[in-house]
């Protein structure tokens, strides 16, 4: 049956396993990788060191406008409260939530990158010996099963790190569709990097450093640890441009030479300057965020942002 977070060929090789989205998204024209093969061990890390770089506003930002409102966030969030994080990455905002609910009961972070979440987990649970910790190793693009915690009374979604982003915006109000269900009449709140000066984004996706290169080419290095793939890192460039009209960053590898790459079995050509697709990260404004939200069945409610209007972080209700 056909997954309701589908909406095209190009998103449905998201749906393999890296092995064959590395094939199939390797054979289209253009070639694309789909960005949540960003995240094993080492991706992670690097997304990690992405957070601290100067450049990177947004987890700064995010991090500011969670400690500024969180006394207002907990209590629409309300007391007895289990919450569910998608794509959860280092659990470090979640500390912010966590340290501010009244008798929070359970917390169930979610994420595709299993030995990094349950790391994370780990260290989690020193801190927090009384939570109820539930980690998922899974994609929340995808039906989960999501265990209720005992003595929860509520369940409220958490979806930080403007990982909506990643999503086109009809795909992307699909997926609130589908968190709305999984959140069983809980709300969700939700951190949507904004529309801005162009420079300001270019500089956050091309960082002095050479990261987010980094975490760009881990694509390559892991088809290499785990597909025994033959990419030469040097062989192929970071490009991410701002494609203002769609108001979004896409990210791509560059091919800076024509060249054959052992992949498994074959042999993928490339041509010198080809580019491979491998992230877009859509920036929003906060109508069109709360759009896009109502269309899915949310009631935005809430909304926060910085006195700069780079970040947002938005309360939605499902009744
Ligand atoms: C942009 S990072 C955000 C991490 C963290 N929430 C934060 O705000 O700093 C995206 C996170 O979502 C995870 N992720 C990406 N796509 C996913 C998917 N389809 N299913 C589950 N987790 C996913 C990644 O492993 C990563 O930890």
């Amino acid at each position: 049956m056909m997954d309701a977070v589908r909406q095209d060929a190009r998103e449905a090789v998201a749906d393999l396993s890296f092995s064959q989205a590395l094939a199939e998204g390797l054979s289209l024209t253009p070639k694309e990788i789909p960005c949540k093969f960003f995240y094993d061990a080492a991706g992670s890390a690097l997304f990690d060191a992405i957070c601290a770089l100067p450049e990177y506003y947004q987890t700064r930002t995010e991090v500011a406008l969670l400690r500024r409102n969180a006394g207002e966030i907990a209590s629409l969030i309300g007391a007895d409260a289990e919450i569910v994080e998608f794509g959860a990455g280092a659990l470090r905002k979640v500390r912010i939530l966590l340290d501010a609910l009244s008798r929070p009961r359970g917390y169930t972070p979610i994420d595709i990158s299993g030995s990094y979440l349950r790391d994370v987990t780990r260290r989690l649970a020193v801190d927090y010996p009384n939570l109820a910790l539930c980690p998922v190793v899974g994609d929340f693009t995808m039906p989960l099963h999501i265990p209720k915690m005992n003595g929860a009374v509520r369940r409220a979604g958490f979806f930080p790190g403007s990982t909506i982003g990643n999503f086109r915006p009809d795909t992307a109000m699909t997926l609130l569709r589908r968190m709305r269900e999984m959140l069983d009449g809980g709300g969700l709140l939700v951190g949507v990097d904004l529309v801005k000066d162009p420079a300001i984004l270019h500089a956050a996706y091309n960082d002095a450093a050479g990261v987010t290169a980094a975490f760009n080419k881990n694509l390559l290095a892991r088809a290499n640890r785990e597909l025994n793939a033959g990419f030469d890192l040097e062989d192929f460039a970071h490009y991410a441009p701002y494609n203002p009209k769609a108001q979004r960053i896409e990210m791509y590898l560059v091919s800076l030479k024509r060249q054959s790459v052992r992949l498994g079995g074959r042999i993928v050509e490339f041509q010198a300057g080809e580019a491979v697709h491998t992230e877009d990260s859509h920036k929003y404004t906060i109508e069109s965020f709360r759009e896009i939200a109502a269309r899915a069945g949310f009631i935005p409610r809430a909304v926060w942002a910085d006195e700069n209007r780079q970040f947002s972080l938005h309360w939605l209700e499902s009744r």
